[in-house]
């Protein structure tokens, strides 16, 4: 297996299957002890640094948030030879600074997702871990994220809460409802248990969400359709390249 340092490992999220401009060589695929990983890896050059990129529900947009295999996802990018990694998660909106098309660089999470393996200690004989989550995502690496957006004129929102739901449906609007008392600006399905994994391992790990539509009862919208999520993913995209240059500068 290839090993050779990747300078930022990137995981895409709903309509983000693949990075803009990376010049990928083969796609890696290393089987690993928790599983098979939601698909292939690919790594390549991106402004002029080493990169890595993988689909986190797959090229096909296959595998719903609740069976991705995140111990497996990380562990091979991990395996890879990345250490800082930049999550890109689409999210409804719930805060008013949160809305359509807006990017933000999520602070906070709070966890509501259940039954999924939220750990890597759980093999016999391993090291039970009580890793510090206080600030979930790197501090350093969000600091760079905001600097990237600002030097790149991208506008992104610095902060707020991330809640992750179980999915793969949508919430309901009191669900909602109780999120925004909870103090949750954000609400998507992929946060968790990605970020605590990220943390066992020793991974610098940090969230770009982008928000693809108002979360139930927070807009006008009766219905969030998945056209109108890809649709709002697709323009707010247009950012990513210019921020990812600017990041790897
Ligand atoms: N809720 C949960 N996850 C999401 C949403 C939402 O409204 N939009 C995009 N991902």
């Amino acid at each position: 297996m290839d090993t050779e340092r990747i300078d930022l490992a990137v995981i895409g999220g709903t309509g983000l299957y693949r990075l803009a401009g990376l010049e990928a060589e083969a796609p890696h695929q290393p089987p690993t002890k928790y599983g098979a990983l939601s698909g292939p890896v690919r790594i390549g050059t991106l402004a002029g640094r080493r990169v890595a990129f993988l689909a986190r529900h797959g090229e096909g947009h296959s595998v719903p948030p609740h069976l991705i295999n995140y111990r497996a996802n990380l562990a091979a990018l991990h395996a890879l030879g990345a250490r800082r990694v930049l999550a890109l998660n689409t999210v409804g909106g719930i805060g008013e600074r949160y809305g359509p098309r807006v990017l933000a660089c999520p602070d906070q999470i709070i966890d509501y997702t259940w039954g999924r393996v939220s750990t890597f200690c759980e093999e016999a004989g391993s090291e039970v871990l009580h890793v510090d989550f206080g600030d979930p995502y790197t501090p350093a690496l969000r600091a760079e994220i905001l600097a990237a957006a600002a030097a790149a004129g991208v506008a992104m929102v610095d902060g707020g809460c991330y809640g992750a739901t179980q999915g793969p449906r949508l919430e309901t609007r009191a669900e909602i409802a109780r999120l925004r008392r909870d103090g949750c600006d954000l609400v998507g399905m992929t946060g968790m248990p990605e970020a605590a994994l990220a943390r066992e391992l020793g991974l610098d790990y940090a969230c770009v969400a982008i928000v693809a539509n108002w979360a139930a009862g927070c807009g006008d919208a009766e219905e969030i359709t998945f056209q109108q999520v890809l649709d709002n993913v697709a323009a707010a995209s247009t950012a990513l390249p210019g921020l990812l240059e600017a990041l790897l500068a």
